[in-house]
């Protein structure tokens, strides 16, 4: 069974066709990041405007396989090809979630196909079903992105159930934010590992006020600790909008206390990413052994945007021989949104409904 599948919840435009929901015939992802890095962030029109630029010709790219002509007809290729269409239709922006929907129920209409409404947070996890892996049953799913961190147990391919998840900021958020703190942009998570990874454990302060000699080091180490949310707390629910607000109050203290520090020290930002990224990890990982623990999973399986974290990773691996669990996680180019996570929901886990049959839900729940 082919699956022609569309995401747009957010800042992705993306189109994919996967057969079976394992083998990926075409996965194409267009994003407006760096159009939206102009106004310090995500603005919902402009998200839901480059939609609408970049739907069609994502589509077409997505069935390219099935042609060698340059001039894509694609009614009689999605009529001769392809089984379904599958489209997110929450949660997300409601504006950038209408373009797909709308796409969706035009191709299925003008083709005479099927439609599977696809949960976008559930999908990120179906990323883990594409390579035809054997999970061993129960596992404990982490799906950690820029919108949410949410915990499942999951006892089979279609059975799920919520087990926690954040109580305010996601995971990806507190990347998101403490990175634009810090100095970086939108480049969030991925601009905090890096410069986490240039953290040398020799962490000191310039000391500016030396004229002479203006990178004369002053000793005085400096280091930071933050809290780890909940850390201790018996739920397996997730809380990051302290951290955000404890990184601000020690970026804070430095600036005004010592006029020494320049708003972009690298050695001190280093510090500070390497800090923020043990904090999250430290929480994150806690959180889903003890879920693992009590509901005796023989898996552990991340999935979204933050789930790319190198450091996440090597955490959960440290644990596995003494949980006697195996580790599944997608490759970092399907951790982030794209569509071919999306058609393998849909084939292991969706429900086929006619054109007319569903609307966009950006504030669809993900606690089952
Ligand atoms: O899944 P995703 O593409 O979008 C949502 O559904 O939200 O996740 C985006 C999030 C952002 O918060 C981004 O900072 C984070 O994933 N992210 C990372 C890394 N790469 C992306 N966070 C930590 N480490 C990374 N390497
Ligand atoms: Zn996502």
């Amino acid at each position: 069974m082919k699956i022609l599948a569309i995401e747009s919840s957010c800042d992705e435009t993306a189109a994919a066709v996967v057969e079976n929901g394992t083998k990926i015939i075409s996965n194409v992802v267009a994003s407006s990041k760096d159009i939206q890095e102009k106004w310090g962030g995500i603005v919902p029109e402009v998200a839901a405007r480059e939609q609408v630029k970049s739907i069609i010709p994502v589509i077409i790219e997505a069935l390219r396989p099935f042609t060698k002509s340059t001039d894509l007809a694609y009614k009689p290729i999605i009529e001769k090809n392809i089984d379904a269409i599958a489209v997110t239709i929450g949660p997300g922006l409601i504006g950038s979630l209408l373009i797909g929907v709308e796409a969706a129920r035009t191709l299925a209409w003008t083709c005479n196909k099927p439609v599977i409404p696809v949960n976008h947070v559930l999908a990120h996890m179906y990323a883990n079903f594409v390579f035809d892996i054997e999970i061993i049953f129960p596992a404990i799913s982490l799906v950690v992105s820029g919108g949410h961190t949410e915990l499942y147990l999951m006892t089979s391919y279609k059975d799920l159930k919520w087990l926690g998840g954040t109580i305010d900021d996601a995971a990806g958020e507190c990347f998101d934010k403490t990175a634009r703190l810090l100095g970086f942009g939108g480049r969030g998570g991925l601009a905090i590992q890096e410069a986490a990874s240039l953290a040398n454990g020799e962490w000191r302060m310039v000391n500016r006020n030396n004229k002479n000699n203006p990178s004369a080091i002053n000793h005085k180490p400096y280091a930071i600790t933050l809290p780890r949310p909940l850390l201790h707390d018996k739920t397996l629910n997730f809380s990051f909008s302290g951290l955000k607000t404890a990184v601000q109050r020690e970026w804070n203290k430095l600036n005004t206390n010592h006029s020494t520090i320049q708003p972009f020290d690298h050695d001190l930002v280093n510090i500070f990413a390497y800090e923020i990224q043990e904090s999250i990890t430290d929480v994150l990982v806690k959180k889903t052994m003890r879920a693992a623990q009590m509901h005796n999973a023989k898996s552990i399986m991340i999935s979204g945007g933050v789930a790319a974290n190198t450091l996440l990773r090597e955490k959960f691996h440290s644990q596995l021989t003494t949980y006697n669990l195996q580790l599944i996680a997608p490759p970092v180019q399907l951790c982030t949104d794209n569509a071919v996570s999306i058609a393998s929901y849909a084939y292991f886990y969706g429900e086929k409904v006619s054109w007319e049959k569903f609307v966009a839900q950006p504030n669809l729940t993900v606690e089952l």
